[in-house]
């Protein structure tokens, strides 16, 4: 299979955490490209903090497992090095950690050891950028947070397709997404350049260390929830789209959802909250 370009970025940052020594020394060399935080000093336990206190707000929130969720199985789709994964293991009887590299998820299995319960994990290598190599009607919960951003725009909307194609009729999807605002149309095109960039031989691990070319290559697509829910709207129920309450525009194209506010939400980002029908 041909590497798509979308794909390299993250795929050279997996090779770094290779290189690594320990956990912590990836969280220091790349820990960033997950949360955003830099640092020398640095550790895998304050990593994974963040994704403690972040995973226990939006369960809450979006209402995720009914309560029961020791008995549930949750799809963590991007899950990266396990920053929310510790947290999703000690919360699901069952995580299904999916990501594009399967460096990320061997650092993933690292840190829920460290941090979670490792025995509640299974990881799967999303090889093609938009599959799971996962049974139908598998899963209680499919979760995405920053991901389906960063993913070639046709592989976001098969990885949502997926996400409802695993999780069983009365299960429920969380999906992140992010919409356009005031700089992409400059940003997005040199994401572009950047990317390809990173296919020049030898380029790509030393720009993965440098941390504006990383987060520009890593802009891949920008999507509104029309777009996303317009096609599928007829296989869900109790649809809810969960924005920052500075973006309060009345949702157009999608019928029979709600829009709630909630304060944490990045600017740029929203959220698909909804039952499979
Ligand atoms: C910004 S990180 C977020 C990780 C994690 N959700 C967190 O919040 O810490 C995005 C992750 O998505 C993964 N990824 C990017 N494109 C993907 C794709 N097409 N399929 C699966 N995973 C992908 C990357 O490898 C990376 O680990």
């Amino acid at each position: 299979m041909r590497r798509r370009p979308q794909l390299i970025p993250w795929k050279a940052a997996g090779r770094i955490t290779e290189e690594q020594g320990s956990a912590d020394e990836v969280v220091q060399a790349t820990g960033w490209v997950f949360n955003n935080e830099t640092g020398d000093t640095l550790t895998l336990a304050e990593f994974v903090a963040t994704g403690d206190s972040e995973v226990a707000i939006y369960i809450d929130r979006f209402g995720l497992g009914d309560g029961e969720e020791d008995q549930c199985r949750l799809v963590e789709i991007g899950c990266g090095i396990g920053r929310m994964t510790c947290a999703f293991t000690r919360r699901f009887g069952t995580v299904i950690a999916c990501d594009l590299d399967a460096g990320f998820l061997e650092r993933c299995r690292e840190a829920v050891a460290r941090f979670g319960k490792v025995d509640r994990l299974r990881t799967v290598e999303v090889g093609d950028g938009r599959s799971l190599q996962l049974p139908d009607d598998s899963a209680d919960v499919a979760f995405s947070y920053i991901t389906l951003q960063h993913c070639d725009r046709d592989d976001a909307l098969a990885l949502v397709a997926e996400a409802l194609r695993v999780v069983r009729p009365g299960g429920q999807i969380a999906l992140n997404f992010r919409s356009w605002s005031g700089l992409d149309p400059l940003v997005l095109p040199i994401g572009a350049v950047v990317r390809a960039l990173f296919r020049a031989p030898g380029v790509g691990p030393w720009l993965t260390r440098k941390r504006l070319a990383t987060r520009l290559a890593w802009q891949a697509n920008r999507l509104d929830p029309h777009q996303v829910i317009g096609p599928i709207q007829g296989r869900l129920s109790d649809v809810v789209v969960w924005r920052n309450p500075a973006r309060d525009a009345p949702l157009w194209g999608v019928k029979h959802a709600t829009a709630e506010p909630f304060e944490f939400i990045n600017r740029n980002h929203w959220w698909l909250v909804a039952r499979v029908a």
